[in-house]
């Protein structure tokens, strides 16, 4: 993300960390007079603890500094660190993954207990430094996800997979729906969301579980992918978070990871098969998310309108004009969900929350999207066969 796309307020603070840069360390000259002396008000938006604090970081740290500064990580204006500030402190159940000190408290890698936050945590904290270069971080040997599973890490991999797993996996679909009707629209289901950024989730495929999974089918397992691309970051630079392409070319022939395939099967029945893998997983979706509409309007007679800008994301549209209903100002979030569209919707956000999904575990990202498209075949009456999808 380049940082000329960054609102106002960022410049100031780089110039303040640039300070930093060209004077080193310890160098309090760039801070504000009343700050003076004090490290905890100085106005970077670098870490405010862990062992790498402004005055403890040295100078071999400025690339570093500087590839971390322009990522989304240190973004503090961004919706995933901004969320709180009207109320003032992080909610413990948002805190381990929207702040560096929430995710020490979750660890215990504060001396507190592991596994739980303790407490609301100060607004205005990033994935810091400390969040990643931390000697604790390799005592974590394993990580919980969402689906319940337990999954073994090393090293640096435990922060990537706290943060990138999601809040909600097939497991709380299969709660929330059991027993109930297939095509009974139930006022009590609300849209489950997976969250954001689910990598990791998608990562670990049928393995982590992280999609709604249907009896009788098998999902493909963890992506391994091929040595050396064992982990996020023998893609992902650590600081930047940039993918860099060169590397991929020692394997694979395209032009950006997006137009890489190695299938020689067209997944999405357009026959293509010279464009990337992550063109079938998106015409897919497409498929899946026209369905799901044709089906909560034609099907259980209550229309939906998506808005992927507007949480809960899925709308009412009673009349079916085309327009989200509102009331009192406020659009109605649809509230006439059956077991069937919560389940197909889930694993449709699931797949497409993760723009590297191609990448992450285009096999699963298939699967999830071909039975979800096979389960709402039947109800609107659709013939697999016409749609010519590979599963
Ligand atoms: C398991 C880790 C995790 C937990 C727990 C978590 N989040 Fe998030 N959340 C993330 C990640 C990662 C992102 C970054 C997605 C992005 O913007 O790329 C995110 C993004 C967000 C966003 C920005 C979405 C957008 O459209 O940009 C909001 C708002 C949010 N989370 C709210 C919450 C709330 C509220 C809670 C607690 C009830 C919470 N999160 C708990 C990991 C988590
Ligand atoms: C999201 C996790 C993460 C964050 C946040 C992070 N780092 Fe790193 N850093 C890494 C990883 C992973 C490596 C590579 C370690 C390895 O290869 O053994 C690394 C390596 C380094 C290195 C070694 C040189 C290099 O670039 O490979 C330095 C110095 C460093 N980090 C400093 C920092 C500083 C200073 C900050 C905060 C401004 C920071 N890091 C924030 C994950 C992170
Ligand atoms: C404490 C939680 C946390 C940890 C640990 C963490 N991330 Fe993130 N990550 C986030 C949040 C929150 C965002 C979204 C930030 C934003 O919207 O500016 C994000 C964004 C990203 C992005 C998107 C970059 C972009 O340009 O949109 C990538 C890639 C990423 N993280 C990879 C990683 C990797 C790899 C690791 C491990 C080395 C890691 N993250 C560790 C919380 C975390
Ligand atoms: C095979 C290489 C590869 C591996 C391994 C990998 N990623 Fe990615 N990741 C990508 C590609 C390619 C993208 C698409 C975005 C791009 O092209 O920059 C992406 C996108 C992302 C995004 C969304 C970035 C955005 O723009 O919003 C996040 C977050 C992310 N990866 C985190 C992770 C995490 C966490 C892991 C480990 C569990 C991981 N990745 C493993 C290649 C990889
Ligand atoms: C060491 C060789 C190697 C490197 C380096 C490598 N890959 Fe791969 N990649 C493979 C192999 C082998 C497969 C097939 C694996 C499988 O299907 O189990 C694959 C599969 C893929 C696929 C799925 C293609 C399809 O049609 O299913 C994508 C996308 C991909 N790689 C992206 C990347 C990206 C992005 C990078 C660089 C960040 C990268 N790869 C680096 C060997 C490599």
């Amino acid at each position: 993300m380049p940082f000329y796309d960054r609102p106002a307020a960022r410049p100031l603070i780089l110039c303040a960390a640039l300070g930093l840069l060209s004077f080193g360390l310890g160098a309090h000259a760039q801070t504000s007079a009343d700050a003076a002396g004090d490290e905890e008000a100085i106005p970077f938006a670098l870490p405010q603890s862990g062992p790498f604090t402004p005055a403890e970081i040295d100078i071999e740290n400025n690339q570093a500094i500087t590839d971390w500064f322009r990522s989304a990580h240190a973004n503090a204006a961004a919706e995933a660190f901004s969320h709180w500030d009207d109320d003032g402190e992080i909610r413990p159940a948002c805190a381990t993954c929207h702040a560096g000190e929430g995710f020490r408290d979750f660890h215990g890698l504060d001396g507190t207990a592991p596994g739980v936050v303790d407490g609301p945590i100060d607004v205005g904290g990033v994935v810091d430094c400390g969040t990643c270069h931390n000697e604790g971080l390799a005592e974590i040997s394993e990580i919980t996800f969402p689906s319940g599973l337990v999954h073994p890490v090393t090293g640096v991999e435990a922060s990537c997979l706290t943060c990138h797993q999601g809040r909600a996996a097939g497991a709380t679909i299969v709660a929330a729906i059991d027993g109930l009707a297939e095509d009974e629209p139930n006022a009590e289901l609300r849209f489950i969301n997976p969250h954001y950024a689910t990598a990791a989730a998608t990562w670990l495929g049928g393995y982590g579980a992280a999609g709604y999974h249907y009896d009788g089918q098998d999902y493909s397992g963890r992506f391994f992918h091929a040595r050396p691309v064992a982990s996020c970051n023998s893609c992902h630079e650590p600081h930047t978070l940039e993918v860099d392409f060169e590397p991929c070319l020692t394997c694979h022939e395209a032009d950006s990871p997006q137009d890489i395939r190695i299938a020689r099967q067209s997944y999405d029945g357009s026959g293509n098969t010279s464009v990337g893998i992550q063109s079938d997983i998106e015409a897919n979706a497409e498929q899946l998310m026209a369905m799901i509409q044709a089906y909560m309007g034609d099907v259980v007679g209550a229309p939906v309108i998506y808005d992927g800008n507007r949480y809960p994301y899925f709308f009412a549209d009673a009349n079916g004009d085309g327009a989200i209903d509102m009331v009192d100002g406020r659009p109605v979030p649809y509230a006439a969900w059956t077991p069937r569209s919560l389940r197909t919707a889930f694993n449709w956000k699931l797949v497409t929350a993760d723009p590297g999904n191609f990448a992450h575990n285009p096999q699963y990202s298939l699967e999830l999207l071909y039975d979800s498209i096979e389960d709402l075949s039947e109800p609107l009456g659709v013939d697999m066969e016409d749609l010519d999808l590979l599963r």
